[in-house]
């Protein structure tokens, strides 16, 4: 049984509190005038050789029954993890839960903690707005402060390879730049709060088919132009804390023992700071993943040992592993917890099982994300808003008359009094299928005067006579994804493609909901009127949806990631690994070649190939339209300064994204053109508003692998503005530059 321990936690933490502030001789650590690296040269010092090894390794907080493993008694109930602290030394434990949307509970809880969710990772990248990302990651970084986290295991950025990947939801689509902002952001967020975030899954899980073992191919020039940049562009803005190794393996060697990986790149490269922790159940050994990087083990016992636990110290007795990097790895650890302010802003045990936040406050920085990630995708004959002379609307399918969907697995937040829809899918992890309790139908009464009537789906036949007697439709079309599958394709699950071209050959006034992980095909939508991508929408999804529908909110999210037309146009028609093998021999054999595509990943691997997608990247319209002006460009330092404007030519206020392509006109690049930049303006019906974007040299660049150096050629570079990486550019303009080379780091 588990047994709760919130009384016993109070009553033991100040004790540790006393000492966290007892800066005295004794103590020099604990003087927060000095540096977090002096401070944690010092404390190891101070540290006896089990209590080192007490702070690499962390364990499981949660009850895991088919492992016997108990939760620990001082860790916070079904949560991800836990590292004892040191009171004697003033240093907290480290409290570990997940993850990108909230907090989040081990999906074993029978009492889970229920919390704001954040719409989709996803969905918030949609926004193209780095404030909302912001607002976003303090605003969950308030909830795990104030739930007792110190550390919390967000920051997913592994880029959009694999349309199917069950975790792209989690993730920032498929672009470098736009994901490293949008997440180094939210993670910036996040640690305002002093906790730390993680950066994850470090690196190239780029889809959960037999993710724990399948081997990625992919040479260094592609993979630092690509993944790694994007895990670049989040590490430089959001400075996490720590980076969370992957669970496949890279070029033969596992994320967690991949000295390429987290030695040469994330620590010499990049001078990367903080620490490596492994994702749970990815640590493989004891001395390689030492002497290869990775600084604690987390989650025990998902791994097969206790890697770092007395093994570690044994090697370390008997110097297959240096004291001096056992040393380094608690170092990492420490000073990050100095650096964050983990030390002198100590979290406390909640006293009650909300821990006093304000929901309501909460919801609306939730909502506020939402509204901006919808994406208006279709919109025949302004369809939307829904007119004022509506009498009668159907609501049709996705449980939208009672809540909203959420993506599943680790990262699962969970609403206030449970799932608006108990019992769905899988009774265990990844499951069960959560809905956030905010009814699109019930918040759209709020704003109509229509009729709303509600079927269910179930039967089709029943709908499209619902629809049929209706003046507008609006079907929803769900797609639930979750950590540990992929989806077998790009359909709709179930009969929704079905149901959603019966109900609009019964009324071609239909408008299409979508709440899904990532990219879908539609093989209804020539005959449907109107499309909103909505991904996931979290606490309040319903009042997002209900308020775009209405034209409360006049729609400004932009498509993360490329919807192909079809499977036969992905590098990878066919997922590698099998989904199904069981057999882990046979499982190990398992690779997966992310040299096909190399760094040419969604709109470059389209450009690249010619394809056609059914949306491009940066893909979305508006109830108002606008014009993109006034485009000028000169090379500034290392790199490029774009400045433009954007009118807002329509009779609604609202938000657009100016999007600044750039290409090389002597070529050599993995694709025609890269995105150097964007800005988002909020515009009065009538007017104009001016931006500028400075263009990374990284992005001009090609990375070259033997000097470690990007390089600039020199001749003419073409940079363009446009509504989307599909679009014919609004204006463009030629750039000359001379040959220049940056450091690995872009300086
Ligand atoms: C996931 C991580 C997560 C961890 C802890 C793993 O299964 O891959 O993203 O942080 O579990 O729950």
């Amino acid at each position: 049984m588990k047994k709760r321990l919130w009384l016993s936690l109070a009553l033991a933490y100040p004790l540790m509190l006393t000492g966290a502030h007892a800066a005295d001789a004794k103590q020099p650590w604990l003087d927060a005038a000095q540096s977090p690296d002096a401070r944690a040269d010092q404390l190891v010092k101070a540290m006896t050789l089990d209590e080192k090894i007490q702070t690499v390794f962390a364990y499981f907080s949660t009850e895991f029954s088919p492992k016997k493993h108990e939760q620990p008694k001082e860790g916070r109930p079904d949560s991800a993890g836990w590292v004892p602290g040191i009171p004697r030394l003033g240093l907290p434990s480290q409290w570990q839960s997940d993850a990108g949307v909230g907090v989040a509970t081990q999906a074993v809880s029978k009492k889970p903690y229920e919390r704001t969710s954040l719409p989709s990772g996803l969905a918030t990248t949609a926004t193209w707005n780095p404030k909302l990302a912001f607002a976003g990651g303090a605003m969950i970084g308030s909830e795990a402060r104030s739930t007792g986290f110190n550390v919390l295991l967000a920051g997913g950025v592994n880029l959009m390879r694999e349309p199917r990947n069950g975790r792209n939801f989690e993730y920032g689509g498929e672009d470098p730049l736009l994901a490293g902002v949008m997440v180094g952001e939210q993670i910036r967020g996040i640690q305002s709060n002093h906790i730390i975030s993680t950066v994850k899954h470090y690196a190239f899980n780029d889809q959960e088919t037999n993710r724990n073992h399948i081997d990625v191919k992919i040479e260094d020039q592609a993979g630092r132009m690509s993944d790694l940049l994007a895990l670049q562009f989040a590490i430089e803005r959001g400075q996490p804390g720590s980076v969370m190794c992957a669970y496949n393996r890279i070029n033969g060697d596992y994320a967690c023992e991949n000295n390429y990986l987290l030695n040469e790149v994330l620590k010499q490269d990049w001078k990367y700071p903080g620490y490596v922790m492994s994702d749970w159940g990815a640590t493989h050994s004891t001395i390689p993943a030492a002497l290869r990087g990775l600084d604690q083990q987390s989650g025990f016992p998902f791994d097969k040992s206790d890697y770092f636990n007395q093994a570690l110290k044994e090697a370390v007795v008997n110097r297959h592993v240096p004291e001096a990097r056992l040393d380094d790895m608690v170092k990492r650890i420490t000073r990050t917890m100095f650096a964050n302010g983990v030390v002198e802003h100590p979290v406390a045990t909640p006293t009650s099982t909300d821990a006093g936040i304000d929901f309501t406050a909460h919801g609306k920085v939730s909502q506020a994300d939402a509204e901006e990630a919808i994406v208006l995708l279709k919109n025949h004959n302004d369809l939307l808003p829904l007119a004022a002379g509506v009498r009668s609307i159907a609501i049709i399918g996705g449980h939208a008359d009672v809540g909203v969907l959420s993506g599943g697995g680790s990262a699962q937040v969970y609403p206030k009094g449970g799932s608006a829809v108990p019992n769905e899918g899988p009774a265990y992890f990844p499951g069960p299928i959560v809905y956030h309790r905010s009814s699109p139908m019930g918040e759209l009464a709020k704003l109509t005067k229509a009729k709303l009537a509600y079927n269910d789906g179930k039967d089709v036949a029943a709908a499209a006579k619902l629809a049929a007697s209706s003046d507008v439709v609006i079907v929803f079309g769900n797609q639930w994804m979750a950590e540990s599958f992929d989806s077998d394709d790009l359909n709709l699950p179930g009969k929704q493609d079905e149901l959603i071209a019966a109900v609009a050959k019964a009324n071609p006034k239909t408008v299409v909901v979508l709440q899904t992980g990532g990219p879908v095909v539609m093989p209804w939508l020539n005959n449907v009127g109107a499309v909103l991508e909505a991904w996931y929408t979290g606490s309040n999804g319903g009042a997002a949806i209900a308020r775009v529908l209405s034209g409360e909110v006049n729609p400004s999210g932009r498509l993360p990631a490329t919807f192909p037309a079809s499977l036969a146009q992905l590098p990878r028609p066919k997922l590698d690994g099998d989904a199904k093998t069981k057999d882990e021999t046979v499982i190990e054999k398992f690779t997966t070649d992310y040299n096909i595509e190399g760094a040419a990943i969604g709109y470059k691997w389209f450009d690249l190939k010619g394809h056609k997608p059914l949306f491009p990247f940066g893909y979305g319209l508006s109830y108002s339209s606008f014009a993109l002006e006034d485009l000028s460009a000169k090379p500034a330092g290392t790199g490029i300064e774009v400045t433009f404007s954007i009118k807002n030519t329509g009779k609604r206020d609202g938000k657009a994204v100016g999007q600044v392509y750039v290409s090389s006109l002597a070529g050599g690049w993995e694709a025609p053109k890269r995105l150097g930049g964007w800005d988002k303006l909020e515009l009065k019906a009538g007017a104009s508003g001016k931006a500028s974007v400075k263009i990374d040299p990284r992005l001009l660049g090609v990375y070259d692998s033997a000097s470690k150096t990007w390089k600039i050629a020199a001749g003419e570079y073409l940079v363009t503005l446009a509504d989307s990486a599909g679009a014919k550019p609004a204006a463009s303009v030629k750039v000359k530059l001379d040959a220049t080379t940056v450091d690995v780091n872009g300086r």
